[in-house]
């Protein structure tokens, strides 16, 4: 190893064992074990893993942010996205929906992260840009795009923008690099919809002004553009995941289509698959499934939480457990708070 690697990776090993690691979401994409493989290479790849340590923190941080989303969305599914080791390693070897939905979160978390550093004043090689707000790229509209809406009246860009320009290359170039073989439809596939992750910030930056002038009259009013939320993201990508498009090669292997004719050719936004998935309801870690025993569920729920649904109709046992709870809460002046403790009675349904 050069001695400049090595130092980059001690530093930024140092950090990824104290939190990230043990989220296990180093099973998605370890970003010291991708530094490690790129240390012969030449690119920017290698060039971020030599001398972007704190840009790799980032790197690290957004696919934790991004697994620990994907927790959230799924979290009611056969398959939860749980980050466990191996489950996670199976579905990454496929190409199903479930692929798909953790390729683009990840990618939209690294994205996110690294913007949001960059906004922070963290990263020593960006900013935010004053001049535009942020979205930057041609035109008084800025990087304004997808279904962000400009604010009405008179107002000019200022104040301190996401630059979003900078994030989404940034993801790129670190997740996007490796993957060199373009004529292969799984990594077609990955790359596309590691792009639709991040699309799902680009295509949503939202402007948000300030008002200046004598109590608060407004005579000027600047703007800059925002990130959504990152549970708006999350969210965005779930409708994405729910109406993905299963697609095949196309003759040139370089590029897909759907699988079936009738059915609108995917844009850069949506979520792609041409693998269908199995039913998650047993456990077989060959194909990434824990199973959906020992799951909890909602009895009265007609939803995938419900118990039906969840417990693939094998039957559910029943159980009232009595919880501790504070309550009656009083705020006594000053500055005091006290509660009864009231136990609070819960069915909890457990999956055969
Ligand atoms: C990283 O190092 C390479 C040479 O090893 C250099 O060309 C490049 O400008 C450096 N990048 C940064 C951001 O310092
Ligand atoms: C996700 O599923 C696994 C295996 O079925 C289970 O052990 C875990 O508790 C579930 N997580 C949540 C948040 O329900
Ligand atoms: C169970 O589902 C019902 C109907 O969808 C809902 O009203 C209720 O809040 C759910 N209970 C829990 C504990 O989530
Ligand atoms: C819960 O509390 C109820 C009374 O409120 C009691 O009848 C029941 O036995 C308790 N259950 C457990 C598991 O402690």
């Amino acid at each position: 190893m050069r001695p400049a690697l090595v130092a980059a990776c001690l530093l930024f090993l140092a950090p990824i064992t104290g939190s990230v690691w043990a989220t296990g979401s180093h099973v998605v994409m370890d970003p010291w074990m991708v530094c490690k493989k790129a240390r012969k290479m030449r690119g920017k790849l290698a060039d971020i893993c030599r001398n972007e340590t704190e840009l790799l923190k980032q790197v690290a941080r957004g696919q934790a942010k991004g697994v620990k989303e994907c927790g959230y969305q799924f979290r009611a599914r056969h398959w939860n996205c749980t980050a466990q080791r191996r489950s996670m390693r199976r579905i990454l070897l496929k190409d199903t929906r479930e692929t798909g939905f953790v390729n683009a979160i990840t990618a939209a978390g690294v994205t996110y992260e690294i913007t949001r550093a960059c906004t922070a004043g963290k990263l020593v090689q960006c900013s935010c840009d004053k001049a535009k707000g942020g979205g930057g790229g041609g035109g008084p509209i800025g990087g304004l795009s997808g279904n962000a809406a400009l604010p009405p009246g008179d107002w000019q860009w200022g104040g301190c923008g996401d630059n979003i320009r900078y994030g989404y290359r940034k993801s790129r170039d670190f997740m996007d690099a490796r993957y060199k073989r373009r004529s292969d439809i799984k990594i077609l596939i990955k790359l596309h919809n590691h792009n639709a992750g991040r699309l799902a910030i680009k295509n949503y930056m939202k402007p948000e002004c300030k008002c200046h002038g004598l109590s608060g009259s407004c005579t000027l009013k600047t703007c800059w553009l925002k990130m959504p939320t990152f549970r708006e993201v999350g969210n965005k990508l779930k409708d994405e995941f729910d109406g993905a498009t299963k697609v095949i090669s196309s003759n040139d292997g370089k590029s897909f289509m759907p699988e079936e004719r009738s059915i609108k050719p995917p844009n850069r936004a949506n979520l792609v698959y041409t693998e269908n998935s199995p039913d998650f309801c047993e456990a077989n870690l060959k194909i990434g499934s824990l199973g959906t025993q020992g799951r909890h569920c909602n009895a009265t729920s007609q939803g995938v939480d419900g118990c039906n649904l969840l417990c693939c109709n094998r039957g559910f046992s029943q159980k009232t457990v009595n919880e501790s709870v504070n309550c009656r809460c009083r705020f006594k002046w000053c500055c005091d708070v006290t509660c009864d403790t009231c136990i609070d009675r819960r069915v909890v349904n457990t999956c055969h």
